[in-house]
């Protein structure tokens, strides 16, 4: 049974930036911080913000569009969508299922995955899953936040960190011993209390109090989420590794999610991978919690930091709290991508 079953790989990837770009000149203006303090503390220069009309499924739609051209795949050939996401549209229904409509994937089940920033590598999970028995043959996966709208942006410790944007990938079927060949997902709940949104759910519905009280917004003790995401991500890297059959010194590109630059360098440090392989875009685009790995992973491809054959690992880190590795050897086909 198990000889059975499929190899599967990411067989084409795309993003998509709103244009409106916002400094940290700009959030000076807003609130008391600074250029310096940004920069030093979390290496964020700029981040890119959704125009008022636009929403989630808007910058996942245009995303899974330019993935879907790259894989050489029609919209009414996936089989399923999973839209990794903690900035749904709305409540009811799911994002996914809007996605689903717009890019016109009419055959498609969709549904929304929730483990925030970690979410893009769970989704990657699960939809392998899904073409490795057979019951698949295409799935769209799907990192898209508009963090933006649950952004206190009177809170300085929060509305620095985050931006808005959407990353895709398509899964299918790869040669043998090509594509996910490892991976490691975890979470630890009692870390809840660390990074959330108070209200707005059943434990807390929406009242006049609650909007008064800004419960609907993020909320975060940065010190515990920052000792977490150094501890676990080189730990979840290894693990995934472990599963591989492979070491950290096999890793050709590291794509680590993109929240913060010192998170980043010492995860880089405990895996021994030099800064040359590792993918960072943080100061262009800030975190984009679930999207900051497929919007890294398709910016990497497009400047050719992954070659056919690479030994490609993904690891994040969110809210939950939750982690996430993936451990790919790159099948890569000779063909134009946007
Ligand atoms: N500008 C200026 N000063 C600031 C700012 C700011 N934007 N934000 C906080 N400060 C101040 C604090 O008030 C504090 O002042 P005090 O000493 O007078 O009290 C001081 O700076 C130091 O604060 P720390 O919290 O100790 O700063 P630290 O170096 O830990 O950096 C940070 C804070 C950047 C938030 C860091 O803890 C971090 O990155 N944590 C991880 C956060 C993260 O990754 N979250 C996303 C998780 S993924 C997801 O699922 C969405």
């Amino acid at each position: 049974m198990l000889e059975n079953l499929k190899s599967v790989g990411i067989i084409g990837t795309g993003s998509y930036l709103p244009n409106k770009v916002v400094t940290n000149e700009d959030l000076e203006k807003i609130v008391d911080t600074s250029n310096e303090w940004i920069v030093d503390r979390t290496g964020i220069r700029e981040r890119r913000i959704a125009e008022s009309d636009v929403a989630t499924s808007d910058l996942a739609a245009l995303a899974a569009e330019k993935a879907l051209f790259n894989a050489g795949v029609t919209a009414d050939e996936i089989d399923l969508i999973i839209v990794a996401t903690c900035t749904p549209d709305m409540g009811v229904a799911s994002t996914a299922c809007l996605v689903q409509d717009k890019i016109k994937a009419s055959k498609a089940a969709a549904f929304d995955l929730s483990a925030a920033c970690a979410g893009f590598a769970y989704g990657l999970v699960v939809g392998s899953q899904c073409i490795k028995t057979g019951l698949y043959k295409k799935v769209l996966v799907i990192g898209a936040e508009t963090l933006s709208r649950i952004l206190d942006w009177t809170d300085r410790n929060t509305c620095v960190l985050f931006g808005d944007g959407a990353g895709a990938a398509v899964l299918g079927e790869v040669p043998a011993g090509y594509g996910i060949l490892g991976v490691d997902l975890g979470a630890e709940g009692s870390g809840a209390v660390h990074l959330n949104v108070p209200a707005g759910g059943s434990r807390l519905p929406a009242t006049s109090e609650t909007v008064k009280q800004r419960q609907h917004f993020v909320t975060m003790n940065g010190t515990e989420v920052f000792k977490f995401a150094v501890k676990v991500m080189g730990e979840a890297a290894v693990r995934a590794l472990d599963k591989a059959g492979l070491s950290n010194t096999d890793i050709d590109c590291l794509i680590p999610h993109q929240a913060n630059m010192r998170i980043i360098n010492s995860a880089a440090k405990r895996l021994k991978v030099p800064m040359e392989k590792v993918m960072v875009n943080v100061d262009k685009y800030g975190n984009t919690s679930a999207a900051t790995i497929p919007i890294a992973l398709d910016e990497a491809i497009k400047s050719n930091k992954i070659k056919h054959d690479d030994i490609v690992v993904l690891v994040g880190f969110g809210a939950g709290l939750t982690w996430a590795s993936c451990v790919i050897r790159w099948y890569k086909e000779d063909k134009t991508i946007v």
